[in-house]
C-alpha cells in the first residue's frame, strides 16, 4: 500500500460542487491533481467554481494573489479515465447513486496502480457495498468531506467491512496533511457520524414547525443564536459535562419521549420535494431565493464560515 509520503498525484472524480472545492485543498497543500470528469461541461463547470472560489479567498484574505496562482497551476483537468493510471490516492465525487459509483469503482480500480489508495466521498452509502466493485477492496474506504470542503475542517474516514486497518491510517494522515481534522469511523453505519446527527437535528425541528410551535425561521434563529455557536466550540457531551450531567439525566427523562421518532421523510420537507423547490439550486425552499438570493446566500455562507474558521481554527 502507498505509504502517505510517497502520495503525489491525486486524482478527483466528479468536478462538481465537492470536486472541485477538494481540488484546491490539495493543490494548496503541494499535491498535484487531476480533475476528471466524465462530461466536458462538468469541467467547464467545475473551472468556472474553482474561479469564484478562488476569487472569494483572495477577497476575504484566504490566500495571497500568489498562492492563488500557484493552486490553479497545479490542476489539471480530463475527461480521460487514463488519468487513474498514475494516481496514487484516488478520490470519487460523482452522482449520489449506488450503481453508477459500482460502474465506475469497477473500472477506476482496474485502472488504478495496485498499491493506489482508492476513498468515496459518498454522504452515506454503505462502503462495504460498494467496495464489491473494486479491485483489491483492502485499499478502498470511505472519505467523506463537508461542504464547502475548501472551508470545513471535518472530514469522517470510514472503514468498511474489506478495508484494511493501514489504508484508514493513510487516509488520516492524508486528511492531516492538507490541514483537515480527521475523524474514523467503524462499523460502516449509514450516514456516518455527520449525517446521523444532522438528520436526528433535522427531524425534530421538521417536527416543530408541522406542529406550529415556531416557523423555520424561528427554529433557524434557534440553531444561529444559540445551539450552533455553542456546538462550533464544544460538542454535545461535552455540553452534558459544562451544564451538569443530573440536570441533563433529569431533563431527558420527560423530554426524550416527546421528540419525534418519525420514520419517513417529515410532510414540510416532502411537501416542497413534490413541488420542486429544492432550495438555492431552484430559487426556493424553506425562503425564497429570487433576484440572485440565491448567489447572496451562497457568499454569505462562505464569507461567514470563513470568519468562524479563522477565529477556531489555525491554517484554513
Ligand atoms: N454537495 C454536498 O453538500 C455533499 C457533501 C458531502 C458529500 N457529498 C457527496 O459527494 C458526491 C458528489 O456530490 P456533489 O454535490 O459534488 O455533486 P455534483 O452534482 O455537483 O457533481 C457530481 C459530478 O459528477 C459527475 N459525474 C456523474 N457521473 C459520473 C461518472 N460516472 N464519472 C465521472 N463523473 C461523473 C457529474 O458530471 C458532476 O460533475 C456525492 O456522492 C455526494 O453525496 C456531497
Amino acid at each position: 500500500m502507498r505509504q502517505t509520503a510517497d502520495i503525489e498525484k491525486i486524482v478527483i472524480a466528479g468536478a462538481g460542487i465537492m470536486g472541485a472545492s477538494m481540488a484546491q485543498i490539495f493543490a494548496r497543500w503541494g499535491y498535484s491533481v487531476d480533475l476528471y470528469d466524465i462530461a466536458p461541461e462538468s469541467i467547464d463547470r467545475g473551472r468556472d467554481l474553482i474561479a469564484v472560489n478562488q476569487r472569494a479567498l483572495i477577497d476575504q484574505g484566504g490566500v495571497s494573489g500568489e498562492l492563488s496562482r500557484e493552486i490553479l497551476s497545479r490542476i489539471a483537468c480530463t475527461t480521460k479515465m487514463d488519468a487513474f493510471e498514475g494516481a496514487d490516492f484516488v478520490i470519487e465525487a460523482i452522482v449520489e447513486n449506488m450503481g453508477v459509483k459500482l460502474d465506475f469503482w469497477k473500472e477506476a480500480s482496474r485502472l488504478a496502480p495496485d498499491d493506489a489508495v482508492l476513498t468515496t466521498n459518498t454522504s452515506g452509502l454503505s462502503i462495504t457495498e460498494m467496495s464489491a466493485a473494486v479491485r483489491l477492496p483492502e485499499r478502498f474506504c470511505g472519505m467523506h468531506w463537508v461542504n464547502p470542503p475548501h472551508i470545513v475542517p471535518l472530514v469522517e474516514v470510514i472503514q468498511g467491512k474489506s478495508t484494511a486497518e493501514e489504508t484508514v491510517e493513510t487516509v488520516r494522515e492524508v486528511a492531516l496533511s492538507v490541514h483537515k481534522h480527521p475523524v474514523v469511523v467503524r462499523g460502516d453505519p449509514r450516514g456516518f457520524l455527520l449525517n446521523r446527527l444532522q438528520y436526528a437535528v433535522l427531524r425534530e425541528a421538521l417536527h416543530i414547525v408541522e406542529n406550529g410551535y415556531a416557523s423555520a425561521k424561528d427554529v433557524d434563529d434557534v440553531m444561529k443564536y444559540g445551539l450552533g455557536m455553542r456546538y462550533s466550540c464544544i460538542g454535545p457531551f461535552e455540553t452534558v459535562d459544562l451544564g451538569g450531567l443530573d440536570t441533563f439525566f433529569l431533563v431527558g427523562s420527560y423530554l426524550f419521549a416527546e421528540l419525534s421518532n418519525a420514520q419517513s421523510v417529515p410532510e414540510p420537507l416532502a411537501a416542497l420535494y413534490r413541488e420542486g423547490a429544492f432550495g438555492t439550486k431552484s430559487g426556493r425552499g424553506f425562503y425564497d431565493y429570487g433576484n440572485g438570493g440565491a448567489e447572496r446566500a451562497i457568499e454569505k455562507r462562505d464569507r461567514d464560515f470563513l470568519k468562524v474558521s479563522k477565529c477556531l481554527f489555525e491554517d484554513v
